[in-house]
């Protein structure tokens, strides 16, 4: 067994393969157009790569995508080593090669060829939906995953704000934001940003329904960024840097209302180290356990400190 790099050709075929998993309630052919757009994503086309399990005959016994992600080392003395870290995505295995390694030995793979051809990897980080066993074998570690959820509330959105973000304005608002005080942490870029909008944009056409009217708020120096995740009629919130209790409130507030003129049904906040002691003061936040999207890192270089101090927000998702 080799691990390959899918030919375009291969991806298109690989398309057709996952669709059962995860195109629903999209036609094949509303997934296959999601799938083209996201790979055609500036941020795609920079950090993206689709990996093949390939049989000595040539035949696909499983898949999977990687997206690099810039990521943060801190030494002692606080100093910053800048390094790679990769977001595996999209671990596929048909229904009738289930169940004899495959993806697994494709996992186990893919962190050999990650350490050996970046000299900077620092990790290997993705969400697991079938829980953590199957990853734990290959190394990784699961972090702890809990959810804010709060119902949207009807009302102006911008009140309480200092201003409501638009999709062009995300980079500007990433740039003021905090780095996380973490000895590591995952940073995303601009372009990462709006990969996230650019599901909103597909989903927003194809299912259809309307686009939020916003994507983040400021009030003060605190801000949160946002995107809608059509298929569950949820606003989520990808980034967030609230300052206080009560900064928190103001942009958890401003995305309930953004949410309610968008008829959605929820906002979610992902909890991060920093973030868990503000929100328990916002009213109508309630923190559950997250289903799915279970974060697991596993390192890909000696050094990297283990354990769940790493926040992980819902940016890095892939
Ligand atoms: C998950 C998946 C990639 C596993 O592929 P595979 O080649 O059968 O994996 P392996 O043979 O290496 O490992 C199989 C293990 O995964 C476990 N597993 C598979 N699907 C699972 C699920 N939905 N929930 C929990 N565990 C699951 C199996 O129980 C098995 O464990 P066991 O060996 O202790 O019995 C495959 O089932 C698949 O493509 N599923 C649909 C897409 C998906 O959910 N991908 C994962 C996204 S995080």
């Amino acid at each position: 067994m080799r691990l390959v790099l899918a030919t375009d050709a291969q991806k298109a075929e690989r398309d057709v393969v996952t669709y059962p998993a995860w195109g629903p309630p999209l036609s094949v052919e509303g997934y296959m157009e999601r799938e083209e757009r996201l790979r055609a994503h500036p941020w795609s086309r920079a950090e993206l790569k689709s990996w093949l399990l390939c049989a000595e005959d040539g035949g696909v016994l499983a898949s999977c995508e990687t997206y690099r992600t810039d990521s943060l080392l801190r030494a002692p003395d606080g100093a910053l080593t800048p390094g790679d870290s990769f977001a595996i995505a999209s671990v596929f295995t048909e229904e009738r090669l289930r169940g004899r390694g495959y993806a697994t030995r494709l996992m186990d793979l893919l962190a050999a060829e990650l350490e050996r051809a970046s000299p900077r990897a620092q990790s290997a980080l993705l969400f697991s939906d079938v829980g953590a066993a199957i990853y734990q074998r290959s190394g990784y570690q699961e972090f702890p995953a809990w959810d804010w959820r709060l119902a949207p509330e009807p009302g102006e959105p911008s009140a309480l704000v200092d201003r409501l973000l638009t999709e062009a304005e995300l980079g500007a608002a990433l740039a003021r934001m905090r780095r996380p005080e973490a000895p590591f942490f995952y940073w995303p870029t601009a372009a990462q940003l709006d990969w996230h909008l650019e599901r909103e944009r597909i989903y927003a056409e194809l299912m259809p329904r309307p686009r939020p009217e916003a994507n983040g708020a400021t009030v003060g120096e605190s801000t949160a960024l946002w995107c809608m995740l059509g298929r569950t009629g949820t606003l989520m919130v990808l980034m967030f840097d609230a300052r206080s209790a009560g900064d928190a409130a103001a942009l958890l507030g401003a995305a309930r209302r953004v949410a309610h003129r968008a008829g959605l049904s929820r906002v979610v906040l992902w909890e991060e180290p920093a973030t868990a002691p503000l929100l328990a003061g916002v009213p109508g936040a309630r923190r559950e356990p997250r289903e799915g999207s279970l974060p697991m890192v596993r390192p890909l270089r000696p050094g990297l400190p283990s354990g769940s101090a790493t926040p992980i927000p819902r940016a890095l998702w892939v």
